[in-house]
C-alpha cells in the first residue's frame, strides 16, 4: 500500500460563508435564504441563526493566522452571493468584494492556496422571491453572478468551484424542506436539480470566460456511498433509484451531456422533465479540471416491505422513492450527527468516478466528523474520535491513490466549529474549536494532529 501522500498533495481545510460569516447586515449585504430559513420560528435547532456565526468576517487575520499555523496549504470557502452582488442582481458591491479580496491576499501572504466556491447554498432572498432554484432564471443570474467574482478575484484565485453539494439545495431545499427556503414539492425539487446543473454549466463558462489563463473550474457533488442491504433484485432497485437521484442526477449531465434514462422513468410520475430544453445538456457538459467529492457516510438501502417500510408518506428529499425504498443505519460507530463512521464508502467513491471518469482529476473537497467536544479544566480540547476519524478516512484516500485514482488534494470539514445549518450550534465540526460565548478559537487535538500528517505528507503509525 501507498504509505505517503504525493508532494503536491493539496492539503486544506474548508468553510462556508454563512457558517461562519457572521456581520450578516454589514456593508451592504442583503439577506440570503438561510437568513430568512433561519430566523423563521421553528426551522433551525434553538431557533440558532447564522447573524454572528463564528464572526469570521471581523476575525479574518486571525483565523488565516492560524491557518498558516497548522500549515495548511489550501483553503477552501465560500463566497457569499447576497454579500458579493446585493439581492442577486446588478453590479457587484465593492465592500463584499473587499472582504474576499483582503481574505484572499491574507491566504496567498502566508503561502495557502484560496479555493472559492461559488455557491454554498445562500440564495440572495430576492431570487427565491422570484421563484429560487426552480425557475431557469436563477441559472443566469448565477452566471452573471460568476462573471462578476472570477473578473473581481481571478487575478488572486486560480481554483474555482461552481456549486457545493447541489442535491443538498434542490433535494432539501425544495424536497423535505429541512434546509432553506424549506419548501415541499417534488415537482419543485426535480426543476431546482435541473436548473443547478444549468447554473453549474452556464457559471462554468462564465468562469472560463473572465479567467486568465490558468484558471480551473471544479464542481463540488455529495455523491451517496449507496449500498443494497442484500443482493436481492428488489434490493438492488432500491440502491439504483437512490444511485440516480442522488448522484446519476448530476453526473449524467455534468459529465455524460444526458440525464439518465431511470431516473426520468422513476420520476415520471412527478414530472415529464419538460424543463429541460434542447441544447441544456451541451451547457451542462462542460469539461471540468477536476470533481469535487464530499464525503461523510454511506447510505443503506433496500426495498420497502412490510418489515421495512419507507419513512412514512409526507415531505421526503428522495421524490418517487415513498413506498419503495426503505432507508437503514449502517453499521458501526457513529458520530454526533448519527452517522456512521465507514471510510470504505470514500474508497468506494473515489474509485467509481477513477473508473467512469477516466482522466477527471478528483479533489476530497470536504471529509470530517463531527462530536461533542469540550474544554477540559486546562481549556485544552481532546478529540481522540476525530483523529481516528480522519486517520481511517484519509487510509481510504491512501489505498484509492495506491489503486490509481487520481486524487489531488484533500479538505477537512471544517477548520471552524460552526452554524451546521438546521442542527444550528449543537454540532461541532471543527478541528478548531469555537467558544461562542467569547468566539475564542483553540486548536483541538485534531488539528495538531493533522498539522502533522501534512508536515510529513504520511498517517502516523500508532
Ligand atoms: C455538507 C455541507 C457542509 C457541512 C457538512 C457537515 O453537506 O456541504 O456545509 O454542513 O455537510
Amino acid at each position: 500500500m501507498t504509505v505517503n501522500f504525493p508532494p503536491d498533495f493539496l492539503w486544506g481545510a474548508a468553510t462556508a460563508a454563512y457558517q461562519i460569516e457572521g456581520a450578516a447586515h454589514e456593508d451592504g449585504r442583503t439577506p440570503s435564504i438561510w437568513d430568512v430559513f433561519s430566523h423563521t420560528p421553528g426551522r433551525t435547532r434553538g431557533g440558532d441563526t447564522g447573524d454572528i456565526a463564528t464572526d469570521h468576517y471581523h476575525r479574518r487575520r486571525e483565523d488565516v493566522r492560524l491557518m498558516a499555523e497548522l500549515g495548511l496549504g489550501a483553503y477552501r470557502f465560500s463566497l457569499s452571493w447576497p454579500r458579493v452582488q446585493p439581492t442577486g442582481r446588478g453590479p457587484a458591491s465593492r465592500r463584499g468584494l473587499d472582504f474576499y479580496r483582503a481574505l484572499v491576499e491574507d491566504l496567498l501572504a502566508h503561502g495557502i492556496t484560496p479555493v472559492a466556491t461559488l455557491y454554498h447554498w445562500d440564495l440572495p432572498r430576492e431570487l427565491e422571491d422570484a421563484g429560487g432554484w426552480p425557475a431557469r432564471e436563477t441559472a443566469h443570474r448565477f452566471a452573471d453572478y460568476a462573471h462578476l467574482a472570477a473578473e473581481a478575484l481571478g487575478d488572486r484565485v486560480e481554483l474555482w468551484t461552481t456549486l457545493n453539494e447541489p442535491w443538498c439545495s434542490a433535494f432539501l431545499g425544495y424536497g423535505s424542506g429541512v434546509h432553506a427556503p424549506g419548501r415541499t414539492d417534488d415537482e419543485a425539487a426535480l426543476r431546482a436539480a435541473h436548473h443547478l446543473n444549468l447554473a453549474h454549466g452556464l457559471g462554468a463558462r462564465a468562469l472560463r470566460a473572465a479567467l486568465p489563463g490558468g484558471g480551473k473550474v471544479l464542481v463540488t457533488l455529495n455523491p451517496a456511498a449507496v449500498r443494497a442491504r442484500t443482493e436481492t433484485p428488489e434490493d438492488r432497485d432500491a440502491q439504483r433509484r437512490v444511485d440516480a437521484l442522488a448522484t446519476r442526477i448530476f453526473t449524467g449531465p455534468m459529465l455524460r451531456g444526458a440525464y439518465p434514462a431511470d431516473l426520468l422513468t422513476d420520476t415520471a410520475a412527478i414530472t415529464d422533465w419538460s424543463f429541460v430544453r434542447t441544447g441544456d445538456p451541451d451547457i451542462i457538459k462542460h469539461p471540468l479540471d477536476a470533481l469535487g467529492i464530499n464525503y461523510y457516510a454511506p447510505t443503506v438501502v433496500s426495498a420497502a416491505t412490510d418489515n421495512a417500510p419507507s419513512p412514512a408518506d409526507g415531505p421526503s428529499p428522495w421524490p418517487g422513492c415513498t413506498g419503495r425504498v426503505a432507508f437503514h443505519q449502517a453499521p458501526g460507530k457513529r458520530t454526533a450527527m448519527d452517522w456512521t463512521v465507514d471510510p470504505t464508502g470514500l474508497y468506494d467513491l473515489l474509485m467509481r468516478f477513477t473508473r467512469e471518469a477516466p482522466g477527471l482529476p478528483l479533489v476530497v473537497t470536504e471529509n470530517g466528523a463531527a462530536y461533542d467536544d469540550k474544554p477540559d479544566a486546562d481549556g485544552a480540547v481532546h478529540d481522540p474520535e476525530r483523529v481516528a476519524y480522519l486517520h481511517a478516512h484519509l487510509e481510504a484516500v491512501l489505498r484509492a491513490l495506491g489503486d490509481g485514482a487520481d486524487v489531488r488534494g484533500y479538505f477537512l470539514w471544517s477548520l471552524l466549529d460552526n452554524f451546521e445549518w438546521a442542527h444550528g450550534y449543537s454540532k461541532r465540526f471543527g478541528m478548531v474549536h469555537v467558544d461562542y460565548t467569547t468566539l475564542t478559537r483553540t486548536p483541538k487535538t485534531s488539528a495538531h494532529w493533522y498539522a502533522k500528517v501534512l508536515r510529513t505528507g504520511q498517517l502516523p503509525t500508532a
